[in-house]
């Protein structure tokens, strides 16, 4: 009798490898069309007050969620922990039932580094010391010199 076929979505290849813009990075290994459904940021979920935060350090990898939970990749997380800020990026985040993606937004080369709009926001209210606490090296021409969101 002939197997059942299960139509499974093949993962996106990707590799995570230092990065010019910061630490380590994820790039692309094959062209990824625009509109792929590259990688789920995965972690633990937890309330803001249970998340590891350290107010005076802007390297994070806390992910907040629309019903206040925040995604704790250091536990059971995956290779979305790395991905790093661009202020024009290739990628971008979306939020659907509690999860979040990455998806492309353009189509991406083989070994272009991954990137998504952080946007990130801050309970104080946004100073010029703070947009240097969270400088962004991403080196686009249109780089807004911070990874908060300012609009
Ligand atoms: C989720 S981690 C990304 C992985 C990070 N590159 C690493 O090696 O740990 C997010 C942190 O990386 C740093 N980062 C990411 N993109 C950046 C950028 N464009 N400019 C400066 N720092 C960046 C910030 O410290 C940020 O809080
Ligand atoms: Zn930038």
């Amino acid at each position: 009798m002939p197997k059942k076929s299960k139509s499974r979505k093949r993962a996106v290849r990707i590799k995570v490898r230092k990065s010019d813009v910061h630490g380590h990075g994820v790039y692309a290994m094959e062209l990824i069309p625009k509109g792929t459904r590259i990688i789920e940021y995965m972690g633990q979920r937890v309330s803001w007050e249970a998340a590891p935060n350290d107010e005076n350090d802007p390297h994070t990898f806390n992910f907040g969620l629309d019903n206040g939970e925040v995604i704790n990749p250091e536990i059971g997380g995956n290779d979305a922990r790395w991905i790093n800020h661009s202020c024009d990026p290739n990628c971008e985040a979306n939020e659907e039932d509690d999860r979040i993606f990455i998806d492309a937004i353009r189509d991406i080369e083989p070994g272009e580094e991954l990137f998504y709009d952080y946007a990130l926001e801050i309970d104080e209210p946004i100073t010029e010391e703070s947009k240097k606490k969270f400088a962004c090296y991403c080196g686009s021409p249109n780089c807004r010199g911070t990874m908060l969101d300012i609009s």
